[in-house]
């Protein structure tokens, strides 16, 4: 990983904020998930837009101009149009052409899977340098209303983005990615509308029974989370032989930060090595990770030869992990 970046929109939503708009208050949301505040896009921020930021910022801390990009992936589970992907317009943001653009549909697990495509493409030798991005505007997404109260707190807008560039150094880069999804559990996680098994696309029945809003049995989302992300961190150590004491940083899906405290207590991790910043952002999907990898760059937070070690859980159900030597 040669280059980190992320952009956030400037408009700041508190939790007082949200209670003016549904039943709600800002010690229900701190004492369940940790938030504080999260970001909210204005009229007219597309996702390609921040993600152009994003790997602006990202391509500028690698010392490499857009031209040097061989690939991108854009993980999103809020893409600009239902079609193209928002890595084709992300691609033309950038002023680039011809090179492949490929979006990944893996919701909070996005960033994961994408870096595993990454990584391979890397190591077979196809791509040299891959653009990683994930993005999401979750807010205009959400049912901000008291029926809609449970997921609307938590989410918010971001991009984040990584630069994979081809290494010779043993020593050095993505270590092994592992992946899972369980399908059974689809509906869990989900946004029901627009579908195209549906006659039209979405109804006004649909609409008013707000079904075109994402949903999910939280407590349930919740007892997976910890089980999964904790147990794709087990795997990747097992798979390197390394132990839990031997994480330098773990990163993980900012869904909530009880989520992440009990992953951390699992592993026995001491609070230093965890990075949350879901207080300030809330949970942006594809997007936590690598907007927390950023941070952790520019605070100091990430030194030559650390262990670090990403996981994710997500709609799908979708979880990984991935270990990257820094
Ligand atoms: N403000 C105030 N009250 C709320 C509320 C809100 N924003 N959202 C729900 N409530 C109410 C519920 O209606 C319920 O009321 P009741 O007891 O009168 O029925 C009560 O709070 C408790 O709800 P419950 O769902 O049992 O709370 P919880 O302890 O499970 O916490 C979550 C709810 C959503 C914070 C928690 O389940 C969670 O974080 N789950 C994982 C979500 C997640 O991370 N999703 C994305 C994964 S990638």
């Amino acid at each position: 990983m040669v280059g980190t970046g992320f952009y956030v929109p400037e408009r700041v939503v508190t939790n007082d904020e949200l209670s003016r708009y549904m039943d709600t208050s800002d010690a229900w949301i701190r004492e369940r998930s940790g938030i504080e505040e999260r970001r909210w896009a204005s009229e007219g921020t597309t996702c390609a837009g921040m993600a152009r930021r994003a790997s602006e910022m990202a391509l500028t801390e690698a010392g490499l101009r857009p031209g040097a990009v061989d690939a991108i992936l854009l993980a999103t589970l809020s893409p600009d149009h239902a079609f193209p992907g928002t890595s084709a317009f992300l691609q033309r943001e950038l002023g680039l052409t011809g090179i492949p653009a490929l979006d990944v549909r893996a919701q909070c697990t996005g960033f994961v899977y994408g870096l595993s495509v990454a990584d391979a493409w890397v190591r077979v030798g196809q791509y040299r340098t891959v653009l990683l991005v994930g993005v999401e505007i979750q807010s205009t997404g959400l049912d901000v209303s008291t029926r809609g109260r449970d997921m609307s707190v938590l989410f918010g807008d971001g991009a984040g983005a990584v630069v994979l560039q081809a290494t010779e150094d043993p020593d050095r880069g993505v270590l092994s990615t592992h992946l899972h999804a369980e399908g059974q559990n689809a509906e869990i996680l989900w946004c029901e509308f627009e579908s195209s098994a549906s006659h039209p696309r979405i109804s006004r029945e649909a609409l008013d029974e707000g079904r075109h809003y994402p949903s999910m049995v939280g407590k349930e989302v919740f007892r997976h989370a910890v089980a999964r992300m904790s147990e794709a961190v087990e795997e990747a150590l097992g798979a390197n032989g390394l132990a839990a004491s031997d994480i330098d940083l773990l990163i993980p899906h900012q869904a909530n930060l009880r989520i992440s405290q009990m992953v951390q207590r699992r592993l026995g991790l001491t609070e230093g090595r965890v990075f949350n910043n879901i207080q300030r952002y809330g949970n942006t999907t594809a997007a936590t990770i690598p907007i927390a990898l950023a941070e952790a760059v520019r605070e100091g937070r990430l030194e030559r030869g650390d262990l670090l070690c990403l996981a994710a859980f997500g709609s799908g159900f979708t979880w990984g992990s991935a270990l990257i030597r820094w």
